[in-house]
């Protein structure tokens, strides 16, 4: 099985109940921490083995260098600083351990404990450099810089120990796995060739043809499909709705046993390319050989190109940083003159009106309008499920 990154084998920050047993009882007398959601899904990432072999949270000089140049101070390729930014340290100040807060369970549960390694303060210049060096703007109304411009401007270093994966096992109990459990689940389906696709959205018939012509192609035993189950923006679809669309349509369309329908604990980040190599790191670490990048892969609205997320690979990832290797797809939609769906730039003598193309808008106010999308853009079945939402929502 491919390796995971950094290592010759995952080490997930997670404890035995055991050990966190032991842990939550330190705790107890320990200065506690409330995180910010960005700093818990990092948890939960680092929990769950995803982002292998990171034991913690970087200090300022591995953010500064991850994001000019996506290396750690050490060497190590990693394409976006995984930090604990924090507005007021008061209640930490000197400590060496501390317990660190769940903000998105009730009672804010510890889900962490950590040795702290250093508090840095960190300058606006250097918050923008990185927002620059990160998302490429450093335009506020950007959902990913207004997020990591407004986390606070301590940087708290040091290793993890996780003693819970937050909400999303709970929540999503189907579909929430850690990179540890992909893992063993594609070597119990004896599966060598695996492809991962990312998604943040019901599945539309792009989607699902883009898993097929990836399947096809490269010869795959099978797809993973790996939804983000954390954060959004306002105006996205929840997870739950989203893991019923998906569900649906590989029930019905896809063969059995060729499709894993996965999730994981992950605020989005909209930073395009940048986020798209965070996404190999991770899929190489649950046991992906490749990753799906389409057109504006964690892109948001006009601040990337098209093909960003493709081209980063060839630009910024030196040869054998990664092991897991990208399957690159063009813009893809359904042709009228064919009949299926296709890659845009394989379809020879067509020209735009020759395919259904749907901007999200429009989609969206179709489905809240109750109106459903053409079966050539989204499944009847799919678009069923996202009517229901939307007119739950009117209600
Ligand atoms: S993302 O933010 O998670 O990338 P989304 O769920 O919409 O958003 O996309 C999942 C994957 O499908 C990404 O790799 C994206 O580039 C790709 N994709 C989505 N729609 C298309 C399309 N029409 N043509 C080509 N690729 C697409």
């Amino acid at each position: 099985m491919i390796k995971p990154h950094g290592s010759e084998s995952l080490d997930p920050r997670i404890v035995s109940a055991d050990r966190a047993q032991q842990l939550l009882a330190e705790a107890e007398s320990l200065p506690s921490l409330l995180l910010n959601s960005a700093a818990a899904a990092n948890a939960v990432m680092l929990g769950a083995g995803y982002f292998n072999p990171l034991k913690g949270y970087m200090n300022l000089a591995d953010a500064l260098s991850v994001s000019a140049s996506l290396h750690t101070e050490d060497g190590l390729f990693w394409p976006v600083p995984v930090l604990n930014m924090v507005e007021d340290i008061s209640a930490i100040e000197g400590a060496s351990r501390i317990a660190l807060r769940d903000p998105n369970t009730q009672g804010n549960p510890i889900m962490a404990v950590m040795d702290v390694a250093a508090i840095e303060k960190v300058t606006d210049e250097q918050i923008t450099q990185m927002a620059q060096q990160i998302f490429a703007t450093t335009d506020s109304e950007h959902p990913g810089v207004a997020t990591f411009t407004n986390l606070g401007r301590f940087i708290v270093s040091g290793d993890i120990e996780v003693l819970n994966l937050s909400y999303f096992q709970a929540d999503f109990p189907d579909t929430f796995r850690t990179a540890v459990e992909i893992r063993n689940e594609i070597a119990e389906r004896g599966w060598n060739k695996v492809v991962a696709f990312q998604t943040r959205n019901p599945m539309h018939r792009a989607h699902e043809e883009l898993c097929r012509m990836a399947m096809e192609r490269l010869d795959a035993d099978g797809v993973v499909i790996h939804m983000l189950l954390g954060k959004l923006k306002p105006g996205d679809i929840p997870a739950s709705v989203r893991d019923n669309c998906i569900r649906k349509m590989v029930d019905l369309y896809f063969p059995e046993n060729s499709v894993m329908v996965t999730g994981y604990g992950f605020d989005m980040l909209y930073a395009g390319p940048r986020e798209a190599v965070l996404h190999a790191v991770f899929r190489q670490n649950m046991g992906a050989t490749h990753l799906i990048v389409g057109r504006d892969h964690a892109g948001v609205g006009d601040y990337y190109g098209a093909f960003d997320a493709q081209t980063i690979f060839d630009d910024k990832v030196p040869e054998g940083a990664l092991e897991i290797e990208i399957f690159n797809a063009d813009h893809t939609a359904f042709s009228k003159k064919l009949g299926r769906v296709v890659m845009m730039n394989e379809a020879e003598d067509h020209s735009k009106e020759d395919f259904i193309l749907l901007s999200g808008t429009k989609v969206r106010q179709m489905l809240g309008e109750g109106i459903a999308p053409p079966p050539e853009f989204s499944r009847p079945e799919v678009a069923q499920i996202l009517m229901d939402y939307y007119q739950i929502q009117n209600d």
